[in-house]
């Protein structure tokens, strides 16, 4: 067992943890935050995303270690201020979820995408979510939503034209 510093949602944390210990463990059992999933563990199906220093990684792939210092976001620290993230806003008003098990990587991929490309093509939303499954099927909502949630950032930036 060995002592971490972690920054979580802007949050400072030690963790004591195994060596080995992939984050996703780190984030649901020692810290709590279960928003994000386990699903497969090995990389396959993206139930487990979240952001590292910006980037969509997959938590069960990484070592706790190896995130030590950075910044990760979980699906629980999207909201800014309490203020849903436009995609979280789109999800609700697609009403996208159905079982929900996979959502919140598919928010967090997504939102990485945004982050990325603020105005997204269909061709590179679907590239983008290729690798987040949902098993109940939701990938059109998914990507009405992802639009949705572009055009809403946008014309909050004042950057809209249709
Ligand atoms: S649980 Fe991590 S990719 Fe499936
Ligand atoms: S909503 Fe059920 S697995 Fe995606």
């Amino acid at each position: 067992m060995t002592v971490r510093k972690l920054k979580v949602n802007g949050k400072s944390l030690e963790v004591e943890v195994p060596d080995d210990m992939p984050l996703l463990w780190a984030l649901r059992d020692v810290i709590g935050l279960t928003g994000t999933k386990y699903g497969c563990g090995i990389g396959q199906c993206g139930a487990c995303t979240v952001h590292v220093n910006g980037l969509p990684v997959r938590s069960c792939q990484v070592k706790t270690a190896d995130a030590a210092n950075a910044d990760i976001t979980t699906i629980e620290g999207l909201a800014n201020d309490g203020e849903l993230h436009p995609l979280q806003h789109a999800w609700i008003e697609q009403d996208v979820a159905q079982c929900g098990y996979c959502q919140a990587g598919q928010i967090m991929s997504a939102a990485a995408l945004l982050n990325q490309k603020p105005n997204p093509t269909d061709d590179e939303i679907d590239g983008a979510m290729s690798g987040n499954y949902c098993r109940c099927g939701t990938y059109i909502r998914i990507r009405k939503a992802i639009r949705k949630a572009a055009r809403f950032d946008n014309a909050a930036a004042g950057l809209e034209n249709s």
